[in-house]
């Protein structure tokens, strides 16, 4: 959205003698550099993708070892992409392959299988195309190792996790599964964050016998609002180690209720909202007991809330009634209110 306006927003410089031709180099660089000013907006995909090497290490033969990545459209429009392999032969498998949608924000998971045939190296290569104009093109290199002897081996069901967005002060969690996938006892001796954001409920050393798995949950939370970006690291006797999950969390700053969203009320509708349209905002609770149409606020719903809407002017007469609106800002205020579960706060 930001790119085909910025390729305007470009200045340049001509020094040149007179007011005709200054004129005139000006309405060139108007006509040349922004032919795309007044066309419908433009909305590009993004694509991210978590990695760009998976090294499978040793692997005992005929034993099959995933891995997983995940592509995410973080633009603005959809993402077409495929997604194919190339190898000398068939060690590994990738699921889904071939031609793929993303909407924004959407998450494409990826399996990666390698299963060796043989005491060898092998190597292959995943091309992801799409039609992100930033990166239409994306490789990612896989190698491993086939052995005759018995190899322990993790597999980790997640290569990142997204905790979403959580209230200061409140947590989220998340969960993981640690597979022994090789066919020697796996030993985890530690689990690390890089971050005190984030913390598990497991205790190592851990001990997996071939075939058994562990489910482990994630905790997020933060007592500050941001983004924060953190990892986590598993280290283990599986050659693989170490296994490093990407964590990503964010924390925001919870609207209060009695601190920003009724001195609205008390300013701006107090003088008719005793009673009309059947509307009390005298109090937190009359607000809740809704109006002459039912609720006027669907809790985490804020752009669909009728409050909203009645504020925005999007249905019905715009309140307050006969007075100016209230500033964007102030509405956006109130809509997190609601977004964030609509507290008595
Ligand atoms: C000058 C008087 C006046 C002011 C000020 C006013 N309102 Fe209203 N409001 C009304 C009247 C009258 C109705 C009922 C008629 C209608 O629905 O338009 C109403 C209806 C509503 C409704 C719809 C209720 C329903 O059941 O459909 C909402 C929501 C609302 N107001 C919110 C507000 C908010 C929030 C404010 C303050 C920012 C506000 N109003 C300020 C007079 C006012």
């Amino acid at each position: 959205m930001l790119r085909p306006s910025n390729r305007c927003s470009r200045r340049r410089r001509y020094h040149v003698d007179t007011a005709a031709v200054r004129c005139c180099v000006l309405f060139l660089i108007v006509l040349g550099s922004c032919s795309d000013l007044g066309d419908p907006e433009v909305l590009l995909p993004q694509i991210v993708i978590s990695t760009t090497q998976i090294d499978y290490a040793t692997v005992t033969i005929g034993s099959p070892q995933a891995r997983h990545l995940q592509i995410v459209n973080r633009g603005e429009g959809e993402l077409h992409g495929e997604l194919s392999l190339l190898q000398d032969d068939t060690a590994f498998i990738v699921q889904p392959s071939g031609q793929f949608l993303l909407l924004p924000g959407d998450t494409l998971a990826v399996e990666l299988i390698f299963t060796p045939a043989a005491a060898l190296n092998y190597s292959g290569q995943i091309v992801i195309s799409s039609d992100d104009p930033e990166n239409p093109e994306h490789l990612i290199t896989l190698t491993g190792e086939g052995t005759a002897l018995p190899v322990p081996a993790l597999t980790v069901s997640n290569s990142s996790l997204n905790f979403g967005t959580i209230l200061t002060g409140s947590s989220s969690h998340q969960q993981i599964t640690l597979s022994s996938t090789g066919n020697d006892t796996l030993l985890i001796s530690s689990i690390d964050f890089d971050r005190g954001e984030y913390s598990i409920d497991a205790n190592t050393p851990l001990e997996l016998n071939p075939g058994a798995s562990q489910l482990i949950t994630i905790s997020f939370q933060s007592g500050v609002a941001g983004v924060f970006d953190g990892s986590m690291t598993i280290i283990s006797n599986s050659p693989s180690t170490p296994d490093v999950v990407s964590l990503i969390g964010e924390a925001e700053a919870p609207v209060s209720y009695a601190g920003s969203v009724q001195p609205v009320w008390n300013s701006s509708c107090g003088g008719c909202h005793g009673s009309n349209g059947g509307l009390n905002l005298s109090s937190y609770t009359t607000l809740m007991a809704g109006s002459n149409s039912g609720p006027t606020v669907t809790i985490g719903d804020g752009p669909n809330s009728l409050l909203i809407r009645r504020l925005r002017g999007e249905v019905g007469t715009r309140m307050p009634q006969n007075g100016p609106a209230l500033p964007d800002e102030t509405i956006g205020n109130i809509e997190t209110w609601i977004n964030q579960g609509a507290l008595d706060n």
